[in-house]
């Protein structure tokens, strides 16, 4: 059985025709871009003459050996189209170039009408194409053909821990933008997880820069070779909804470098994303979108980001600033748009000479390159396909990658259906649907299997499936003037009452609880890290009832399962997790799928525990907050304090079992400037194929466990006790075994140094550890960095 790869059942309410646009609801232009607009673009070159009618006519009507080829890899920037660009730039007045910088719609900006060049078109992102709103409100504009595939969602991503994935899942997203007429994706999210009260954990990856990095590089590899321009969000340090838009964020230049911009940098340096989304919040006293030290000195200069900095939606706070500091697009909700920081005040800031030209057009040449490296004039610009069968395949192989199991006591798991003649099905998660909610994130899917569902198909027939909600999502809007929720704790007892009496009737009870987007959502954070609705009790009193009680917990953030987790044998992490949800989870009850995923966060046993809430740094005091818990973030934290978690990060069980040994370097002793190739053999010893995740993690010098309070010890800086530094998903059948060889740069190891504001490696001892989670580890081993 190939699980990796198994096919998706057809299923009653899942169309697999690709839809076609309505070309009703598209402008003329938008239908066949390249034809018509490189048609009036020639005759603006033909009447313009030599200009530059050299390189642009060589690149519009060539094929892709000239222009970047679509396809497999990183679409770099194409110094092919520079000289078209200045030729371009050249020919713009003011009013043209300051249009190219400033929304002149909710989800778009103005190209160039006299010379062809169309508006630019945004999609929310990240993990469906948003429907379709009016072009001056949210109100949504009512389409009937603007569904698109619904994908898990960020933590689930994260969980498969699958960088081939999240190319797939890049490229079905990029594929279905351009099928919807899009030019940006508003997406990856790659902020860190810092806190698990974060309402916006669920569009974000993990707590750890590396897991972050390398799946935002692959997901943005898949959106920009589809002929869409990623937009990397939010530009940086928006990890709280709480006084987003206020906020600033203070911490050391190390724990910026080492935790908060290495996911960024990745997607610019190796992905090449096309563009940058500038967050909400401040960061060290200045608004992100006129953080010059951020946007001009970090981003553009030392990471050479040839692309545009596009402010999140209303958060650019002034014109000369702003410009100056690095911002190039201005985005936001409420026109007139005209009166926007970087519509006619900017012009006036030119007139007067406030700001250069030189500025102005280094901006629009940042724009014109996200036109031309996506290809918007060109006739074989990819047309992208949308809700197709391959799409929902990708939803279904990510989503059954994500699933987490955290527990199999007695393997109650999988489900042993033969000895089975009915099951409880309890909860509001078993039939409640995740596609539409979260703020920006509504995706009008086309269909989206529930955990109930995915059942009922799954299960032989000789089962019968009884359901009982068990509690009501009882939470609303407070009315008190401040954002928050507020969830009523009570619940009907009659609900409690057939809950348990299902559950005592059944011969195993699956419980679906958790989170909703009334919790996992954009603009809000959670109030406490508890399950909402008094499902702690109903659990209890479920698996008191029944003790073959399997919990799935349905939520993208962590949340407290500290009370629930003695009760219950079995406990798999479901996440909101897209239209193929329930079918990924039915496999993976059922055993047709081993489970493979591997938390991307830590799970805490009380909220205190946590680094953030541990030393009072959420929601921050006044309009400030301190990341006073510097680099020791998730894991980073636990171990080094040695704060023994719910579940640590990485964990995830299998139903088959690995060994892991052999860990090797290729020498014990490196210099500096040298690479460390570690090898380490896995082996299947189970029953079952099935896919594991091997993680190595590097404690620096003077962190060695026992040798004192992990954190660096004498003479070493502090440092976390082990950071993950590889890792690798594969796939084995039983019995067999692979060596894998990770490559690590000693230069890579490195810390940055306030002082000196450089990046040193060590001289010393580095202990090397693998394992299968950040606290099951297998083999250690040291070297030595001269
Ligand atoms: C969010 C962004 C989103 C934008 C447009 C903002 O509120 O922070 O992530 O892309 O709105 O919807």
């Amino acid at each position: 059985m190939n699980l990796r790869f198994q096919l998706l059942r057809s299923t009653p309410n899942h169309s697999t025709t690709p839809i076609s646009l309505n070309p009703g609801n598209l402008n003329s232009q938008s239908l066949r871009p390249g034809k018509l607009i490189k048609g009036s673009l020639l005759i603006g070159i033909s009447l313009l003459g030599a200009l530059f009618a050299g390189p642009f006519l060589f690149s519009s009507c060539t094929g892709p050996q000239e222009s970047p080829a679509t396809g497999e890899g990183t679409r770099d920037f194409s110094e092919f189209y520079e000289s078209s660009i200045d030729s371009i730039i050249g020919l713009l007045t003011l009013d043209e170039k300051i249009a190219l910088l400033h929304g002149n719609g909710k989800f778009t900006s103005a190209g160039v009408e006299r010379l062809g060049i169309p508006e630019l078109k945004y999609t929310d992102g990240p993990f469906g194409i948003r429907e379709e709103l009016m072009r001056d409100s949210w109100a949504p504009a009512g389409w009937t053909n603007d569904s698109a595939t619904f994908l898990p969602t960020g933590t689930a991503l994260a969980a498969t821990w699958n960088p081939d994935l999240a190319r797939d899942y890049g490229t079905t997203l990029g594929s279905e933008a351009r099928k919807r007429n899009k030019d940006i994706f508003l997406g990856p999210a790659v902020n860190i997880i810092r806190t698990p009260l974060n309402g916006r954990n669920f569009e974000y990856l993990s707590e750890d820069p590396l897991l972050n990095a390398r799946l935002s590089v692959s997901c943005i590899e898949g959106v920009q070779n589809q002929d869409v321009a990623a937009c990397v969000k939010h530009f940086v340090a928006n990890n709280q909804e709480t006084r987003r838009s206020t906020l600033d964020v203070i911490m050391d230049e190390r724990t910026l470098r080492e935790i908060y911009l290495p996911a960024f940098r990745a997607s610019v340096v190796e992905a090449k994303a096309f563009s940058v989304m500038g967050s909400y919040n401040k960061l060290l006293g200045s608004y992100c979108c006129e953080n010059s030290f951020l946007l001009n000195d970090i981003l553009k200069e030392e990471w050479g980001f040839k692309g545009a900095v596009i402010s999140d939606w209303s958060a650019t706070k002034s014109t000369i600033q702003a410009a100056e500091s690095g911002l190039d697009i201005e985005m936001g909700t409420n026109g007139p748009y005209n009166e926007w920081y970087f519509a006619d005040p900017l012009k006036e800031a030119v007139l007067s000479g406030q700001i250069d030209t030189t500025l102005i057009d280094n901006k629009v040449r940042r724009v014109l390159r996200i036109i031309f490296n996506c290809r918007v004039l060109e006739s074989d610009r990819l047309e992208g396909s949308i809700n197709t069968t391959e799409h929902s395949e990708t939803a279904y192989r990510v989503a059954s990658e994500a699933v987490v199991l955290l527990k199999n006591e007695g393997n109650l798991l999988p489900l042993k259906t033969g000895e089975l003649k009915s099951i409880a099905v309890i909860g509001d998660n078993a039939v409640r649907t995740h596609a539409r909610g979260g703020f920006g994130t509504t995706v009008k899917t086309k269909y989206e299997i529930t955990p109930l569902e995915g059942l009922r198909q799954a299960l032989p027939e000789n089962v019968t499936i009884r359901y009982a909600r068990g509690y009501e999502k009882t939470t609303r809007m407070a009315n008190d003037g401040r954002l928050r929720i507020i969830t009523i704790k009570d619940q009907d007892p009659r609900l409690i009452e057939e809950a348990v009496q299902a559950a005592k009737d059944a011969d195993l009870v699956i419980f679906f609880g958790g989170l909703n987007h009334d919790f996992d959502t954009e603009g809000i954070d959670r109030e406490d890290y508890g399950l909402p609705y008094g499902q702690d009790k109903l659990i209890r009193e479920v698996a008191r009832a029944n003790p073959n009680t399997i919990l799935v917990i349905i939520a993208g953030s962590p949340v407290d399962l500290s009370e629930v987790e003695p009760e219950v044998p079995a406990i798999l992490w479901g996440w909101l997790n897209g239209c193929e949800a329930g079918h990924a989870l039915a496999d993976v009850i059922l055993g047709r799928v081993n489970p493979s995923g591997k938390l991307p966060f830590t799970i805490p046993r009380s909220l205190e525990d946590s680094p953030t809430h541990a030393l009072g740094n959420f929601p921050g005091d006044g309009d400030k907050t301190e990341y006073s818990e510097g680099i020791l973030v998730g894991y980073r934290w636990y171990d080094t304090k040695n704060i023994d978690p719910l579940y640590c990060f990485g964990h995830g069980l299998s139903y088959s079992t690995f060994s892991l040994n052999s860990l090797k370097t290729d020498m014990t002793e490196y210099d500096r400037e040298g690479s460390v190739s570690v090898r380490v053999h896995v082996k299947n010893e189970g029953p079952l194929p099935g896919m594991q995740t091997i993680q190595l993690y590097v404690g620096g010098p003077g962190t060695e466990a026992g040798s004192g309070s992990g954190g660096g010890t004498g003479s070493y800086v502090p440092k976390p006790l082990k950071e993950l530094r590889a890792f690798e998903k594969i796939l084995l059948n039983p019995g067999d075994g692979r060596e894998i060889t990770f490559r690590i740069y000693a230069g890579d190891l490195a810390y940055f140094d306030n002082e000196t504001r450089t990046w040193i490696t060590e001289q010393g001892t580095y202990t090397l550890y693998a394992g299968f989670s950040s606290r099951d580890i297998r083999q250690v081993t040291r070297i030595n960095i001269q």
